[in-house]
């Protein structure tokens, strides 16, 4: 394994396999157990630096380093020095100094966990940066499918919506095809990125079509939040094309699943129904997410202190 995770691309075939398998054995040791707690990192020092909001991320990897005994400090942009105009790097420069030894790092900046790697001795963890990557995601979601559909190679996932804005979907393509399943992307022209065809991905434009070659769908929230312009004509156009429902999650194969990594614009990308439905791995991807950190913790941080 590299030092750092900073995009699905340092993990090759083997190492995504190690994490997926150590997040596996972590749940077995821990199923049934009173105290969901083992000492690994007893003495390490985690620090969760986040500059973007995150509910799920940040409560995940909080928890992940906390069930492996090591000691977490929270930074959240808001409250601390960043809000009087403290940089990057002189943030990154104090963490040094306090001797953290993982640092997890979300940031509106694509490329600002790269940037930290080169000034902190730690390893350093993305957990999403901009538009541009969120591999723990990646692996918790190939986690998801490898358990509900026993295998990763050879499976049919089809990404579906704001793939411009999705980190989350350039993580899962490029890991997923690490692993061996076969991606489809599926978007509006205009919530494709440019270069998108170089891409390891099928790309269309039709969601009915590519329903029943699916065995999971992916789903992705529309990120009004970094939309600068209409990418879509209306909500209700968007979701009419582009939303899963009911209807067209029966298209489906039997055993497919459907995911989504939240938070959910409900009745917008995806229906009420779908995401309750017994097909849904949404409430699974967010209890692998910790089994699945932790792994990514263990393996990064777990070695004999340097
Ligand atoms: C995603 C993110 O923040 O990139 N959410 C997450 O980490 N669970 C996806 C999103 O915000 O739509």
């Amino acid at each position: 394994m590299k030092r750092h995770l900073l995009e699905a691309a340092d993990l090759d075939r083997d190492d995504a396999t190690l994490v997926l398998d150590t997040a596996a054995q972590i749940d077995q040791a821990l199923a049934g157990r009173e105290v969901k707690k083992l000492p690994t990192l007893r003495g390490r020092t985690v620090v969760n630096l986040f500059y973007e909001d995150s509910t799920r991320t940040r409560i995940s990897f909080e928890l992940a380093a906390k069930r492996l005994s090591a000691d977490v400090i929270n930074f959240s942009a808001k409250g601390s020095s960043v809000s009087k105009g403290e940089s990057l790097k002189d943030t990154a420069l104090t963490l040094e100094a306090m001797g953290a030894d993982g640092v997890v790092v979300r940031h509106s900046a694509s490329g600002a966990p790269h940037r930290l790697a080169h000034w902190v001795r730690g390893s350093v963890v993305n957990a999403g940066d901009g538009t541009h990557e969120h591999p723990t995601q990646a692996l918790l979601d190939a986690y998801t499918i490898r358990q509900r559909l026993g295998r990763l190679d050879g499976v049919r996932v089809t990404i579906v919506g704001d793939v411009l804005h999705s980190r989350v979907a350039r993580s899962n393509v490029g890991l997923l095809h690490t692993l061996g399943a076969q991606v489809t992307l599926v978007a509006p022209p205009t919530l494709l990125p440019v270069g998108v065809g170089s891409w390891p991905a099928e790309v269309g434009y039709d969601l009915d079509a590519a329903l029943p070659k699916s065995d999971v769908v992916m789903m992705l929230r529309v990120q009004a939040e970094r939309m600068n312009a209409s990418f879509f004509p209306s909500a209700r156009e968007y979701s009419r094309r582009y939303g899963l429902d009911a209807r067209r999650m029966a298209a489906l194969p039997d055993e497919a699943i459907v995911m989504h990594p939240g938070p959910m614009n409900r009745g917008m990308e995806i229906a009420a129904e779908v995401a309750d439905s017994v097909r849904s791995t949404i409430v699974e991807q967010v209890a692998n997410g910790v089994s699945t950190r932790m792994a990514v913790l263990y393996l990064l941080l777990g070695g004999s202190p340097q």
